[in-house]
Parts: C-alpha cells; structure tokens; sequence
C-alpha cells in the first residue's frame, strides 16, 4: 500500500513487518508546518534530539531536555495525520536505569502521543529496551554512531569500520533480540550496514549507512538546505532553502529602507469600498 492512500499511521508492528520490502521513508520534524509538508510521504516522523543543533543553536545534542522532547512532540503530533511520530529520548534521560528510562519514556508517550521513542545504544542499552518494551513502550534503537556519546566515542567518526565491525553487529542482535522494533544505524561502513541487515530481522534505517537498509532518515534541515553550518557526507540537499530565505529576508530589509514595501496593495484605506458596505 501507498503511503498516499493508507488512512492511519502504522503502529510499530507494521514497521517491523517492513522488513525486507519497500523502503521505509522517514525524516526528522520539530515543528507542526515541517511535519504537514512531509506527513502523506513519510511512514514516521522524528522528533530528533538534533533539534537542539539544529533549531536551538546547541553546538551538540547533549543539552537537550525531555521537556523540549515533549514541547516538540506535541507540536509535531499536531501536524501528522498519516505517519507514525518516533520521539527521541534525550541525553541524561535514560541511562541511569530501567526504572528512569521508563519513567521519561512513558511522560514522552502521555504528553506528545508517539507511537514509540528511541534511544542510543547497543548491548549496553538491551536491558532498558527489554524493560520498556515488556512495559509496552516501543522503542526503536540507534547504533553506529550515536550522537550523545560523542565524548567517549572522541566525535562524529564514522563506526564499525575494519574488526569494529564485529562487535557492531552484536550490538544490533542485542536491540533485536532485546524487542526493539527497528535500529537506526547510523555512519557506518555501507558494507557493514548490508551485513546487519541481512542479518537482523528487524528493520535498519540507514544515516550514512546504505541504500540496501531498510529505511532511510535524513534530517529535514539538512536534506532541505535550511541547516547550513556544515553538511555530513551522507546529506544530500534536495533544496537550498536557507539560500533562497536569505535572499528574501534581505529583499525585504532593502524594501523596507527604501519605503518601497508595504506597497498600496498591502495597507487599509480609512473607509471601506462601497460593494463592501
Ligand atoms: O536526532 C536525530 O535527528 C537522529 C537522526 C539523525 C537519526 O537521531
């Protein structure tokens, strides 16, 4: 079935059930308007952490709170008819323990009404997704590189590459078997990613990994050409908005210093035409 024609979003399960079939289709949205535009083209939508680079200035994601996972949510929530919404949990939110990771993740599932969350991490994180899921919260996994460790993985290199391999692929057997739904890998070797795919039973939704994953994800900004202070490797702009924005913000500024705007279309006359009365 079509993304255009299905009536209600999927709900993990059918994700799951993806596996092996027609690319899965998703990017990231933090705002009611961005998740309107992409809501009849994409099987879920995700309220990414990356909205703390990437609409609050953040220099890392690591500054991002669960109360700005809920507020961005909720307005994502407003904005989707069709897709599923996948919220992230945020650094410092889940870690500490099941019980924490449960506790957040179910005030992220009342408050924004998503269909699932994800969290970074692979055989270390398998208890906590076990733990959620057996509580009924979905949770969609994330592997390779995972962005709230960049202090201990020394930045945003590429993973798994060489003998590394190996033990990535445990980690996406762990989320697996621990009853995750999909797995995000994200930057790694598209040879790599191929390998986990073939052999998880799971859905892989690739960043930087292949285009023999699952599922793609992009983040809108970046695929948009909105968030322009660096372009990964593995972004391809679709557009150049932020160009376009900025040259109409500084059409606007001349006009607006040359009295040329507004024009007599855009102001009020003191009395109302007379077919109007
Ligand atoms: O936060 C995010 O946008 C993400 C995607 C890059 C997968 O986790």
């Amino acid at each position: 079935m079509s993304a255009n024609a299905r009536k209600t979003a999927p709900l993990p399960d059918d994700i799951r059930a993806r596996k092996g079939g027609v690319p899965i289709v998703s990017l990231t949205a933090y705002t009611t308007p961005m998740a309107q535009l992409m809501d009849a083209q994409c099987d879920f939508v995700l309220v990414g952490d990356s909205v703390g680079m990437v609409l609050h200035g953040l220099e890392s994601t690591l500054g991002v709170t669960l109360d700005m996972m809920i507020l961005h949510g909720r307005a994502v929530k407003r904005g989707l008819n069709h897709a599923m919404m996948v919220v992230d949990m945020p650094f410092g939110s889940y870690e500490e323990s099941c019980e924490q990771a449960f506790r957040n993740a179910a005030r992220i599932m009342a408050e924004t009404g998503a269909g699932a969350v994800k969290l970074e991490g692979g055989v270390g994180m398998a208890g906590t997704i076990a733990f959620l899921v057996g509580r009924g919260i979905p949770v969609m996994a994330h592997i390779g590189l995972t962005p709230q460790s960049i202090n201990t993985l020394g930045g945003y290199k590429v993973q798994g590459r060489g003998a590394a391999g190996d033990a990535l692929l445990g980690d996406a057997r762990a989320v697996a078997d621990a009853g995750a739904f999909a797995v995000v890998l994200e930057k790694v070797p598209a040879v790599l990613a191929d390998r986990v795919t073939q052999d998880i039973a799971i859905p892989t939704i690739g960043i930087g990994a292949s285009a023999g994953c699952d599922g793609q994800i992009l983040v809108v900004d970046d695929m948009l050409g909105l968030f322009t202070a660096f372009k990964p490797k593995f972004v391809k702009r679709y557009a150049t908005l932020g160009a376009q924005a900025e040259a109409a913000i500084a059409a606007y500024a001349s006009e607006v210093r040359a009295r040329a705007f507004p024009a007599p279309e855009h102001i009020f006359a003191d009395t109302q035409p007379e077919a109007l009365k």
